[in-house]
């Protein structure tokens, strides 16, 4: 008969069947070394309340950091019969330390206030390194933006022909996306750092033990409120995951249009050999893989939120088992993103931007219009008229199939006498560009800075 946690009132043990649904080691046994960190924590808020010896804690604490070994090493590992990894690792704390001292640490605490603490633990370290990840994204994107810090990108709206911008701007544009995304985790881990230790399976523990205490050594800077809430609650998880899924959605955006400027018919870029991969049948192939699984993985992070809601908007408080449900879909979040912040890092600090073909198509589709009507404000004219003048400026130039800056003097004195030769300045790309150095605009000098304030803030995590 195994070890199970809960033998006493059956006379029998679960069918295969009943075990087989109900075993989660395959899956939080990664959970382990942060369920050994709370049993030492467990351990000495016992001795303080006087439940354990000072010999028998010394004891308790030696055998805690064998069994951390043999984890580690791969000595000790879950069996089927282990329900989870609480009921696993209690077993390697009884092989170690023996049934009579290892069978007091599970005084004052239940499997549902240690999974509630342990999950938040790991999350918190994911957080850690997904920020990490990010920020490898985020900086491949800064660095192209600052090898191209005049390079002209034809701006979209609608995906059609708008204004023309600095690549730059746009590139950064992605980036503070990224940053916000780091924010959120950063906000989100001020919300889920509370400790649950202390609330054991729903109503509190009557040992006189200090959650405090266990908090702190865990690394949280408090332990819950409310030990209902505690245990039951796992709105740090559903927002984790949405940051997650945010995080995806943003690297999507960019995926996407890495596609789009990667086609024969964009031209924008060229990807680097090491991050696209070929066709088994098209000899001449070379795929955005990179940037189509970043896409396709972010339908599976908004799967696995949207997932998480769905298990837990009927549960009653407190704990129910349909909780253990609550880690598979984000730790696959996590392992995704994992797999994809290199790859993406990659990809984006090697792509080639073809900024001749970016130049020369920008003005394409009288993309300096707005800078005609806005050059006419300067001087005076109302907007509405101005707007007039220049579309009317724009149905002349496609008559007669030229560009704007075509258009003669006669042509433009004809459509409103205030277009003299001189509205020409703003008729290049460079000066339309130049021209939007308000803050936050597409001008060079603005770009920089701004560049130059992400990389300061991006440093700050
Ligand atoms: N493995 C469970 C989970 O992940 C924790 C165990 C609580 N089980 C219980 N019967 N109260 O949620």
């Amino acid at each position: 008969q195994p070890a199970r946690l809960w033998g006493g009132r059956f006379e029998a043990g679960p069918a295969d069947a009943m075990a087989a649904l109900s075993a989660s080691t395959h899956f939080d046994w990664r959970l382990a070394p942060y369920d050994i960190a709370g049993s030492r924590a467990h351990a000495r808020v016992l001795h303080k309340a006087g439940l354990l010896s000072d010999d028998e804690l010394a004891a308790m604490l030696a055998a805690l950091d064998l069994l951390a070994e043999d984890v580690a090493s791969g000595a000790f590992v879950p069996t089927v019969a282990d329900e989870d990894v609480h009921t696993a690792l209690e077993r390697g704390l009884l092989e170690r330390a023996g049934a009579e001292l290892g069978g007091k640490l599970r005084a004052g605490r239940s499997r549902n206030d240690q999974v509630a603490t342990l999950f938040r633990m790991w999350l918190r370290d994911a957080a850690r390194r997904i920020v990490s990840g990010t920020l490898d994204v985020l900086d491949a994107l800064v660095a192209q933006a600052q090898r191209h810090p005049d390079a002209i990108l034809p701006g979209r709206t609608h995906l059609q022909h708008a204004q023309p911008v600095l690549l730059a701007h746009h590139l950064l544009a992605h980036a503070q996306s990224l940053l916000r995304d780091i924010g959120r985790l950063r906000d989100w881990d001020a919300r889920a750092a509370e400790s649950a230790y202390g609330s054991g399976a729903l109503a509190g523990s009557s040992l006189g033990l200090d959650p405090e205490a266990v908090a702190e050594e865990l690394g949280f800077p408090r332990s819950v409120e409310n030990s209902i809430d505690g245990t039951a609650s796992r709105d740090f998880a559903a927002e984790f995951a949405f940051a997650l899924a945010m995080l995806g959605v943003n690297l999507s955006r960019l995926a996407e249009e890495v596609i789009i400027w990667n086609t024969a018919e964009f031209g924008y870029v060229t990807l680097d050999d090491a991050w696209a991969t070929g066709s088994s049948i098209m000899p001449q192939k070379k795929n955005p893989d990179v940037a189509e699984l970043t896409r396709g993985k972010s339908g599976r992070l908004i799967g696995n939120l949207t997932g998480l809601l769905a298990t837990l908007k009927a549960q009653p408080l407190a704990y129910n088992r349909d909780l253990q449900e609550d880690k598979e879909p984000v730790f696959d979040s996590v392992a995704q993103l994992e797999l994809l912040f290199p790859a993406i890092a990659g990809m984006v600090s090697t792509l080639t931007f073809h900024t001749d073909r970016l130049a020369e198509l920008a003005p394409a589709g009288f993309t300096l219009a707005t800078d005609i009507a806005e050059w006419l404000v300067r001087q005076g004219v109302p907007f509405r008229v101005a707007h007039e003048a220049a579309g009317e400026c724009v149905r002349v130039a496609e008559s007669r199939g030229v560009g704007l800056p075509e258009l003669t003097d006669d042509e433009l004195a004809r459509i409103n006498p205030a277009l003299t030769p001189k509205v020409r300045e703003v008729l290049t790309v460079a000066g339309s560009v130049a021209s939007r150095d308000a803050k936050g605009g597409t001008a060079p000098a603005r770009v920089a800075e701004q560049r130059e304030r992400l990389r300061a803030l991006a440093a700050e995590h």
